[in-house]
Order: C-alpha cells, then sequence, then structure tokens
C-alpha cells in the first residue's frame, strides 16, 4: 500500500501531478453544489492527535465532497487518554477496515510507523517538526492561481519565496522548501538564531537573520507562527522584539518586490508575526497581496486530490499512484 508522507519521497513531476489534479476540484468548489460520488462505499479516518482546524476540517469536507463517510477521531475523547499505545490504536483503527487514515501527530515520525501498520494508504497530516506534505501542495497551489490572477504565468523557476520565522520546529518550513526548491523557486529562509536549523546549509536555501535583507525583492513572503509548543528553551525575543526584528509590517512589505504574495499557514498570531493590515489585504481579481483565505480555499482541493489518487488502487483503477517509499 502507499502514502502520504512527505514531499521528500516526490519527484517534481509527482507533485505537479497532484496539482493538475486538484484544479479540477478548484473548480468544483466554487459551483453551488460540490459534491461527486468517485469515492461512494469508501471510508475515511481522520485521526488527529494533535490540534487542528485547517487541516482537520478541510480532510472532512474533502473527503465528503468527494462521496465517502469520514469519520474523525479526536485523541483527547479517544481511549489514547487511557494509555492505549500508538499501534494499538493504528491496529484498531486498521481492524475497522478504514480505506484511507490521516494522520496527524506531534511525534516526528509517528505517521510512517502506523503507515508500517495498517493496510491502507496513510496520509500525513503534519507529524511533528518533520513534514507537512498537503500544507506545501495547497500552497504550492495557491502561488499557481495568484501568478496566473495576475497574469505572471504559472512558473515557479526563477521566483524568490521567503519563509520567515520559527524555521527549526517548523513542518511546513522543511515541506515547502522541498517542494518549492524542486519546482525550481529560490527559496530563503529567515529566523533567529535560536530557531534556525543547524542543517539549513544542506538545504538547498539561503539562510537569513536579517529580515529586511532577506525581503530585498522577494516574489512570496511567507510567514510563520513561533511554536511555543516546541520549544526548548530556546532564546527567543519577546513578543515585541520579535515583531520589531520580524513582524511582517506594511512598512517593511515594500522591501519586497512590487505586489510581492503575502503568505501564512494558519493559525496567525496578529500583530507578533503578522499585522492585521497586511494579512487582510486580501487578493481580489489580481489585486490585493494576501493569499491566506485562499491558501484554505486551496487546501480543500489539494487534500481531494491526494484522497481520490490515494484510493485509486482500493478502487480498482489503473493508473498513477504514489511511489512505493513513500
Ligand atoms: N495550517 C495548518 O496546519 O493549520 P491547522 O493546524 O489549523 O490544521
Amino acid at each position: 500500500h502507499r502514502g502520504l508522507l512527505g514531499i521528500a519521497g516526490l519527484a517534481p513531476h509527482e507533485i505537479l501531478f497532484l496539482l493538475a489534479e486538484a484544479e479540477q476540484w478548484v473548480e468544483l468548489n466554487r459551483q453551488p453544489t460540490k459534491r461527486v460520488d468517485h469515492l461512494h462505499g469508501l471510508t475515511i479516518i481522520n485521526a488527529f492527535f494533535e490540534n487542528s482546524t485547517r487541516t482537520l476540517l478541510s480532510f472532512e469536507i474533502a473527503g465528503k465532497r468527494l462521496g465517502a463517510d469520514v469519520v474523525n477521531m479526536q485523541a483527547a475523547t479517544s481511549s489514547v487518554k487511557k494509555g492505549e499505545t500508538l499501534i494499538d490504536t493504528a491496529m484498531t483503527l486498521n481492524a475497522m477496515r478504514a480505506d484511507a487514515i490521516v494522520i496527524r501527530h506531534a511525534s516526528s515520525g509517528a505517521v510512517r510507523l502506523i503507515s508500517e501498520k495498517v493496510d491502507c494508504p496513510v496520509l500525513n497530516a503534519g507529524d511533528g517538526q518533520h513534514e507537512h506534505p498537503t500544507q506545501a501542495l495547497l500552497d504550492a497551489l495557491t502561488i499557481r492561481h495568484a501568478l496566473r490572477e495576475k497574469g505572471l504565468g504559472e512558473s515557479f523557476v526563477g521566483l524568490t519565496v521567503v519563509i520567515c520565522g520559527d524555521i527549526l520546529h517548523s513542518r511546513v518550513a522543511r515541506s515547502n522548501i522541498l517542494s518549492l526548491t524542486a519546482l525550481g523557486a529560490n527559496v530563503r529562509v529567515c529566523a533567529p538564531p535560536a530557531l534556525m536549523p543547524a542543517e539549513v546549509e544542506q538545504m538547498r536555501v539561503t539562510p537569513f537573520y536579517d529580515f529586511n535583507a532577506a525581503l530585498k525583492g522577494a516574489d512570496v513572503v511567507m510567514m510563520l507562527r513561533l511554536q511555543n509548543e516546541r520549544m526548548q528553551g530556546q532564546f527567543i525575543p519577546s513578543p515585541r522584539e520579535y515583531r520589531h526584528l520580524y513582524g511582517l509590517t506594511l512598512d517593511r512589505l515594500a522591501l519586497a518586490a512590487p505586489g510581492a504574495l503575502v503568505m501564512h499557514p494558519g493559525p496567525m498570531n496578529r500583530g507578533i508575526e503578522i499585522d492585521s493590515n497586511v494579512a487582510d489585504m486580501h487578493m481580489k481579481n489580481g489585486e490585493g497581496q494576501s493569499l491566506i483565505t485562499r491558501q484554505v480555499e486551496m487546501g480543500v482541493a489539494v487534500r481531494m486530490a491526494c484522497l481520490e489518487v490515494l484510493t485509486r488502487k482500493a478502487r480498482k483503477l489503473e493508473g498513477w499512484d504514489m511511489p512505493a517509499n513513500n
């Protein structure tokens, strides 16, 4: 069986394939009636061991719009609270004969472990500091739509993307670095020194510690929140100092290329890593710079594409499938 554990196992053409598959669902989701029956009779379990708003709801909506039966397991109200192990939980979900399992977990590698214990495809909805592949796919789709809307084509080649914030703890940063570099973008990462990963030199990105310098000429600015729940004593500036040094304000945004696109995976801490007057400049008909609500919209389409592609084998359909090692 195959799953989507990360961007790391995907070739550029496979990333582009998933983006192409998602396009049809963007169109469907903009219609008054948004339902097809491709996954009729299939059961999808969303097992979330960590909090989520966007990812959980969009996987649920995605499965339902494709006609599947979708059930959500919230760890807080499950037998995990009574001490059941991850592997026993995985084997329990497997015994219910799910056709796909979507997992979010606070530990890096937990999703792979579960994928080795079950008989159906597993989709990584974010594991610790490791990967969040559907976030990177939805971010790429959002960028491509915005470029198209502005009449700038749809190629990532040569695009300068700045990812700023808690790079060390961010699975969103890791997956985006892998996908955007694979698609030909120039990626700059910017963080306080304590929140820059030691292995940054091996990541095919340019590291910056000065946000103003990182922003010069940038086409896309992707902001991340400080992940206080994953801090282990790192020295970080106070919220006020952080905004002063690394917050995306209107003045700072003016340092980027004219009309630079603004992104944030959410949840946002307004007034810390991003000011409200920047976050709320929503793009419409090619005007405005913030893509934050577009990212959420594209999230449903991307998750529909991933669920549909990954269940093709279960539906006895021929065609492209995820690589076996993913
Ligand atoms: N971007 C993202 O993963 O958001 P949630 O934590 O709300 O799912």
